[in-house]
């Protein structure tokens, strides 16, 4: 099998698909050029954590809030991300912003849960706040002599909303250059119109895995017959294929469906469409799965919490169109529920086992194939940022 890697990408057209139909009437996949061993090290270890999270992690921008689940002025949630409570928020120009949700007084939290406000008061001793993040209202402020308010707004984080999503770099004083992080991923992203999307929900769950370790599960098929036999996963995808392309650090790779088979012969037409024909999953550096389904797309983020052997998922799911009614809402809630289980009771029941085996295991190195070549790519990216050497 001849690797795609270092040929130009292929657009999210009929070339994808007919990629995707070459490779499952010839039985293979995609490959990397060789199998990559990877120190266990490079999951266990405290101390890389600590590294990964001050100079990746807190440096780099990260998708904290998909556009269309703030989507009218005023509306804001509340989200932890690497144990950072934020509060994003959508002000009354339709600017989002990311603001630490920690009040200039005495640190109390301002705000909590989501929902649409102009006005966040502090709980301990009501200082308001609007939802640019300006102080607006000190009670007793004579005890604050001449408090200058402009200067005790709460902390706001460097953002941008692009492609979809709000974009922040968790330290305050970082630059933000999403054009430079993104490269080409970026007019890639352009073309799914996630901003239009309707959000739907969202579940949390954590998990004693490597975050690296769980977000690794979003980038291989081989996986599939085993651990997802059962449900739709396996039962509609062919196992252990896929296209895959490189934009920049970041990747995309399509699973083809079992139906991509019925175009063999015909000429490309309406559906060719690759996102009929196959799961279009995406891997964000450093932390974000975008997984998209002829309906909608899974948003996966996953962070490390506390240890490099656990990590904390959150997973929502976006409908390619919102619903307008009852129905189309029960429909989208039977979806959300039949891929969150996926997720929770297929992909996360195995993966602790991972991190058992990277904690306890006394063998040298994992050994990835050529045919995890999303996985490759991961660890690659990373070890690299982290100075970790790979053979
Ligand atoms: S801590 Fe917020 S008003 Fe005192
Ligand atoms: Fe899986």
């Amino acid at each position: 099998m001849t690797s795609t890697i270092g040929t130009a990408n292929t657009p999210l057209n009929h070339e994808l698909t007919r990629r995707g139909l070459d490779l499952v009437l010839a039985g293979t996949t995609d490959m990397a050029d060789a199998p990559l061993r990877v120190p266990l090290d490079y999951y266990r270890d405290d101390k890389l954590a600590e590294i990964e999270e001050s100079n990746v992690l807190r440096r780099t921008p990260l998708p904290v809030m998909a556009t269309a689940q703030i989507p009218n002025n005023h509306d804001y949630v509340v989200r932890e991300v690497l144990g950072d409570s934020l509060l994003i928020t959508r002000d009354r120009e339709g600017v989002a912003h990311v603001l630490l949700n920690y009040c200039r007084h005495r640190g109390a939290m301002p705000a909590c849960g989501s929902g649409n406000s102009r006005r966040f008061t502090c709980p301990y001793h009501s200082w308001v706040y609007d939802n640019a993040g300006k102080l607006k209202g000190v009670p007793g402020k004579e005890g604050f002599d001449d408090l200058d308010r402009d200067q005790y707004g709460l902390v706001e984080l460097p953002s941008v909303e692009r492609y979809g999503f709000v974009w922040a770099v968790l330290t305050a004083d970082a630059s933000l250059d999403l054009d430079a992080h993104l490269g080409p991923m970026g007019p890639e992203l352009a073309q799914w119109n996630y901003q239009d999307y309707g959000y739907h929900d969202e579940r949390f769950l954590e998990s004693d895995v490597s975050w690296k370790g769980g977000l690794e599960a979003f980038a291989e098929g081989y996986h599939f017959p085993f651990v997802h036999g059962e449900s739709v996963i396996g039962q509609n995808t062919v196992a252990n294929t896929h296209v895959y392309d490189q934009f920049g650090s970041h990747h995309r790779i399509g699973f083809p469906f079992n139906w991509i088979k019925d175009l063999e012969g015909t000429e490309p037409a309406d559906n060719w469409d690759p996102r009929q024909q196959m799961g279009v999953i995406y891997w964000i550096y450093p932390n974000l799965i975008l997984a998209n389904s002829p309906v909608g797309v899974e948003v996966i983020d996953i962070l490390p919490v506390k240890s490099a052997t656990k990590c904390k998922v959150r997973h929502s799911w976006m409908a390619t169109y919102p619903a307008t009614t009852d129905e189309q809402r029960a429909m989208y809630d039977e979806i959300f529920a039949q891929v969150h289980a996926a997720v929770r009771d297929e992909d996360f029941a195995m993966l602790p086992q991972c991190g058992e085996g990277v904690r306890r295991g006394q063998h040298d190195h994992m050994l990835i194939g050529r045919n995890e070549i999303g996985v490759q790519n991961m660890i690659k990216v990373l070890a690299d940022k982290i100075g970790i050497a790979l053979s």
